[in-house]
């Protein structure tokens, strides 16, 4: 299994688990050293003998991607595009190149992967894809992100009716907002904290998501049990997918900072 932004928190929650379950894991990653670090940890945790590797990879670019499928694996049985980008700005502070990047990351990637690896799944006659979508592609949010997140439902849909014919199920799971780098890397503690507390009150769990609740889900979705799943969009959200995303400005009479668009 090929897991894409494989580094990040819940890539390597994704690396771990299938890895426990017997998955020969590859690790791909922007990030080299991130990607080697989860393969080190993961490693470390597996009998003598399981393999755990590594490959430096920009999902963006066509030939990085066929460099990751053909020359580190020669076979691939599941394929998760977890990599994403997200870019927070409002319709009139978003730049082109910001649009253009989210464009490129998150559906581009996972197109150019899908088709580097079909000619490997009508050979072996079958595989799994799983993409890692967002809640706020029903929820809505800021426009790069959540029409990028649309967009892979959008190819999840596609390729899911394009490639059943040979075997291969294709589904996207949808988390809600999870404490990770993605989120809360660039806020102060405190700030990190309040958006915490506000994104768990969304939930009628109470709660916001774990990476490990997303890493379930996808290895369900990759095991036998869930083999005529596909086309669908699996929301591990608490519910918060039934929750819009309101830009709410602050009262004239406030002071307090703009408010978070809980982008994730
Ligand atoms: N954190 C959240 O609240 C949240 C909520 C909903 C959905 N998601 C989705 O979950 C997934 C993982 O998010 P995360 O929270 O683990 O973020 P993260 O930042 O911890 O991990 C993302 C990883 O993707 C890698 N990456 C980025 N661009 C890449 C590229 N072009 N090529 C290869 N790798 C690239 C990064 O290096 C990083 O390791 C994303 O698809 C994100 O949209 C996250």
């Amino acid at each position: 299994v090929l897991v894409t932004g494989g580094g990040g928190a819940v890539g390597g929650a994704v690396c771990r688990l299938l890895a426990a379950e017997g998955w020969h894991v590859v690790v791909a990653d922007r990030r080299g050293d991130a990607a080697e670090r989860v393969a080190e940890q993961v490693g470390a945790t597996l009998p003598p003998g399981a393999i755990v590797d590594t490959v430096q990879v920009d999902v963006a670019d066509p030939d990085s991607g066929r460099v990751a499928v053909v020359a580190r694996t020669g076979r691939i049985d599941a394929l998760v595009n977890n990599a994403a980008v997200q870019h927070r700005a409002g319709l009139e502070e978003l730049t082109v190149a910001q649009w253009d990047d989210a464009m490129a990351v998150n559906v581009r990637g996972p197109f150019l992967l899908a088709r580097e690896i079909t000619p490997l799944w009508r050979r072996q006659g079958g595989g799994r894809i799983v993409n890692v979508g967002s809640r706020v592609w029903t929820a809505g949010g800021p426009p790069a992100y959540v029409t990028s997140k649309a967009a892979l439902v959008g190819l999840t849909r596609s390729l899911a009716t394009e490639l059943g014919p040979i075997g291969v199920t294709v589904n996207t799971v949808a988390p809600g907002f999870m404490d990770t780098p993605f989120t809360t890397g660039r806020l102060a503690a405190a700030d990190a904290a309040a958006l915490r507390a506000q994104q768990s009150t969304i939930s009628p769990l109470g709660r916001v998501a774990d990476v490990a609740d997303v890493a379930g889900a996808i290895a369900f979705l990759l095991s036998e049990r869930a083999a005529f799943v596909t086309g669908e969009v699996l929301h591990v959200a608490g519910g918060a997918q039934m929750a819009p995303i309101v830009r709410t400005p602050a009262p004239p009479s406030v002071t307090r900072p703009p408010a978070t668009t809980g982008a994730p």
